[in-house]
């Protein structure tokens, strides 16, 4: 081999190291400034993490502004939400003309019946043994053991996004209740 193809075949050899080398270099940082960019992206309509939007019977996407109109001041309007405990029925929660920043799963904790929404009596009253929660999902009289479960409701572009509830139960008072919550996976 003569001197000057040994000269390229070496040139050659440090030209693709130093590109390997770069490209290693731009990944790390890409890895290291991923979490930097995910904070400022917006979230997708879909709420991305386990996210979902509230959706009608029908399948389409709750628009808020069309069900405060529709709604009472104080209501509970049921939807397609995320399973958190066995079905997928959930309910936004209106206080105020206001959606409220928790949703509530709508399966019974007795036997999984889909309990509905008395306004008269403000509550939840299972139809299948009679079973009643308060307002806020908790629990208002057995044979149901536990309060209905929690999700999280946040409101965005006109839409209700529920996402999965992992905090402490904010209804358990009582020094003997469990705060954690039952339905987290
Ligand atoms: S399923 Fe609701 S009370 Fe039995």
């Amino acid at each position: 081999m003569s001197e000057s193809a040994a000269q390229e075949i070496s040139m050659g050899r440090r030209q693709l190291l130093s590109y390997v080398t770069g490209g290693a270099i731009a990944a790390t940082t890409l890895a290291a400034l991923y979490p930097v960019v995910q904070y400022f992206l917006p979230p997708s309509s879909s709420g991305g993490g386990g996210g979902a939007t509230a959706k009608d019977r029908a399948g389409k996407d709750i628009a808020v502004d069309k069900l405060l109109a529709d709604s009472a001041p104080i209501d509970r309007v049921i939807s397609l939400g995320i399973d958190v405990n066995g079905g997928d029925a959930t309910y936004i929660v209106i206080n105020d003309k206001q959606i409220a920043n928790y949703g509530i799963n709508a399966v019974c904790t007795h036997l999984g019946c889909v309990v509905p929404w008395d306004t008269g009596a403000q509550l939840f009253k299972c139809p299948c043994h009679g079973s009643q929660y308060n307002a806020d999902g908790s629990l208002h009289r057995g044979p149901a053991p536990m309060p209905l479960a929690l999700v999280k409701a946040a409101v965005q572009d006109n839409h209700v996004v529920f996402s999965p509830w992992t905090e402490q139960d904010f209804r358990c008072s009582d020094l003997w209740c469990n705060k954690d919550p039952y339905w987290k996976k």
